[in-house]
């Protein structure tokens, strides 16, 4: 059974002292404990939500990293800093860092296997945009993007890894993809992974869906069986709306 997974990336906003109100106020809203919770502030709250969060069942994530220990890469984060904020996961390749900072597959591999050299599970986010779509090429698309940022790994990292679905075209524009074809991609991306690593190891990664979602079409992709949780954006900046996702039934 692979345990469902709640991701809220705030993307560039709160500051500091906005995100220890906010985490404050989710703590007492989550009533739900079979699943896993993940908050993924901008670097500048990793520290001050790390403190708010001890001793909850919610995880930390953080939004990008350099692939590097340490070194001269000016204003760049090192996985080795993250680890000491308590970071457990960390996104990489979130459409918004491949459109405006020119990340490319491979730079996604590279940061894929320093975060599990690091032991932090990356969340590798893949997703057509709208013209790829159109032409009905979003699946092979995804397909190579998922081979690209897996290219090298063994079945033992590929056990530890988070695979997001999140078309572009559905990533804060309100235009959520239905719930039957987000999992549609999904079962395709998961047929990748059998492919490179066999049916038992696919059978272990979740794979998540991302774009739009929020509190009222959560039930829907969460009635997938294949989709094993979702990565929320906007919707998860008010502690009110992004506790309604955590506690989502079916
Ligand atoms: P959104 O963003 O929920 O605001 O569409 C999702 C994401 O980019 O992870």
């Amino acid at each position: 059974m692979r345990k469902k997974v709640i991701a809220g990336n705030w993307k560039m906003n709160k500051t500091a002292s906005e995100a220890k109100v906010f985490v404050e106020n989710l703590i007492p809203l989550i009533n739900k404990d079979d699943r896993e919770v993940i908050l993924i502030p901008p670097f500048t709250s990793l520290m001050i939500v790390s403190e708010k969060i001890r001793g909850t069942n919610i995880k930390l994530g953080a939004q990008n990293m350099h692939w590097e220990k340490e070194g001269a890469f000016t204003g760049e984060i090192s996985p080795l800093m993250l680890l000491d904020l308590g970071i457990q996961y960390v996104i990489i390749g979130h459409s918004e860092r491949r459109q405006h900072f020119y990340e490319s597959d491979e730079i996604v591999n590279k940061k894929v296997k320093s975060a599990l050299s690091f032991g932090i599970k990356p969340i590798i986010c893949v997703g057509e945009d709208l013209k790829i779509r159109e032409e009905g090429r979003a699946e092979e698309f995804v397909e190579e993007q998922v081979k690209g940022a897996l290219e090298g790994l063994t079945s033992e990292n590929v056990r530890e890894i988070i695979i997001a679905y999140e078309p572009i075209w559905a990533i804060g524009t309100g235009k959520n993809a239905t719930g039957s074809d987000a999992n549609r991609i999904i079962v395709k991306i998961r047929e990748v992974v059998t492919r490179l690593y066999g049916k038992e190891i696919s059978e272990t990664v979740r794979i998540l869906y991302g774009g739009s979602v929020n509190s009222k079409n959560i039930k829907e992709f969460m009635s997938f069986e294949d989709i094993d949780g979702a990565l929320v954006g906007g919707a998860s900046l008010k502690a009110d709306e992004f506790s309604k996702i955590v506690n989502y039934e079916v």
